[in-house]
């Protein structure tokens, strides 16, 4: 029988994990979020949350969909994966292409950077981040809700002049349901009627409590426009992921999660996918949501052709069968038959979660539904 960690389980059921530990607590079973739970215990907390159970096929098993964990001994330290999050005009995008400025790689190249909704920094010191385009507040929350929690740390762009705002409360929201840390990002402070401090305090609001106030929420203060406060921010966001000790095996087979797909005109369907764990590489099987594909080509983020893609890194994969949808997980697998056959199965299960409505019994693994 498959076992489960609390916050995988929680992650596929687009719940809290400490929901799920409260619950089991109240239970008496006292747990942390990293703990593993075995089937039947799982079982229960699903039901317990009003979720049904769908029995997921021996096909779906074998490529280990996140279930299964990787030995510490193969596990490496990783880039953090860093989403930027806030209201409209706040400066989001003037913000990640003045981090983007700051990569040392891309500065020398002096090139034009194709967008494919994420890219990697590499810092001065050598660190190298993962940045997600902003995506939209509901693709952010569809993709938690499939379980494709890909993000480490958001990154909150609050406009110093404008206050908090519908869409800033959403992304607080958001990124506490997902239960990321947060690093708040005063913009705009170079304009004149800017009040950082006023910011500080509306968040108390929110129970975002940053340092200067004695929290441990980390801020900073920053202008897009005249390019201050970018390395203290790249500073924090190190900070930050040093303390979450962000690891993957790189040597297995891929998995990873589209960030955004289209039916490119002349390349067919194009997908970008984060990779989470593995190596992805050019010629490998791959099952992705309801759909297959054989690697053809991997475009990176500098509109370079690559022939591997390693965890954390997002990549434009060509290939597909056909568009797959954000948040779907992409798993390599052993061939092309194999690689039909589970989209196969998942495009019938599919069909099967909007038609049906009786729950059946969890036997290898399970998938919550809402
Ligand atoms: P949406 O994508 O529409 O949600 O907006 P956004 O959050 O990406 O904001 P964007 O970067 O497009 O910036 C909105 C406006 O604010 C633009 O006119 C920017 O030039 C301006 N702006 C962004 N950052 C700064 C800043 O630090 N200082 C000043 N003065 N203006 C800024
Ligand atoms: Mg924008």
């Amino acid at each position: 029988p498959e076992a489960i960690t609390i916050q995988e389980l929680a992650n596929r059921m687009a719940e809290k994990g400490a929901d799920l530990v409260k619950a089991l607590f109240k239970m008496g079973t006292p747990v942390t979020i990293n703990d593993v739970i075995d089937q039947d215990t799982a079982e229960l907390l699903v039901e317990e949350f009003g979720h049904r159970i769908q029995r997921v096929s021996e096909s779906d098993i074998e490529i280990g969909i996140e279930g299964d964990q990787d030995a510490p001994e193969t596990l490496k330290p990783r880039a953090p994966v860093v989403t930027i999050m806030g209201h409209v005009d706040h400066g989001k995008t003037s913000l990640l292409d003045a981090l983007r400025g700051t990569d040392v790689v891309r500065g020398e190249a002096g090139g034009i950077t194709q967008h494919i909704g994420a890219y990697q920094v590499k810092t001065k010191g050598g660190d190298i981040i993962t940045f997600l385009d902003t995506p939209g507040h509901e693709a952010f929350t569809e993709m938690r809700a499939r379980g494709a929690n890909v993000t480490d740390i958001v990154i909150l762009v609050v406009a110093a002049d404008d206050g908090l705002m519908p869409q800033t409360i959403e992304a607080i929201n958001h990124t506490k349901a997902a239960g990321v840390p947060m690093i708040v990002a005063i913009n705009k402070v170079d304009k004149p009627e800017a009040n950082p401090q006023r910011i500080r305090e509306r968040l108390l609001e929110h129970e975002i409590v940053v340092e200067d106030l004695g929290g441990d929420v980390q801020d900073v203060q920053v202008s897009a426009l005249k390019k201050t406060g970018l390395d203290e921010l790249i500073e924090k966001i190190l900070l930050q992921a040093e303390l979450l000790e962000l690891t993957a095996n790189p040597d297995r087979a891929a998995e990873g999660n589209v960030i955004e797909a289209k039916l490119d005109k002349g390349r067919g369907p194009v997908a970008t996918v984060l990779v989470r764990r593995g190596t992805l590489k050019v010629g490998d099987n791959f099952v992705v949501g309801a759909e297959s594909g054989k690697v053809r080509a991997m475009v990176n983020d500098k509109g370079e052709n690559v022939k591997v893609a390693g965890p954390s890194a997002p990549v434009e994969v060509l290939g597909l069968s056909g568009v797959p949808m954000a948040g779907d997980q992409l798993s390599v697998v052993e061939n092309e038959a194999r690689a039909r056959e589970v989209a196969a199965y998942r495009s019938e299960l599919a069909t099967k979660k909007r038609t049906t409505a009786a729950p059946t019994s969890v036997e290898h693994m399970f998938s919550a539904l809402n």
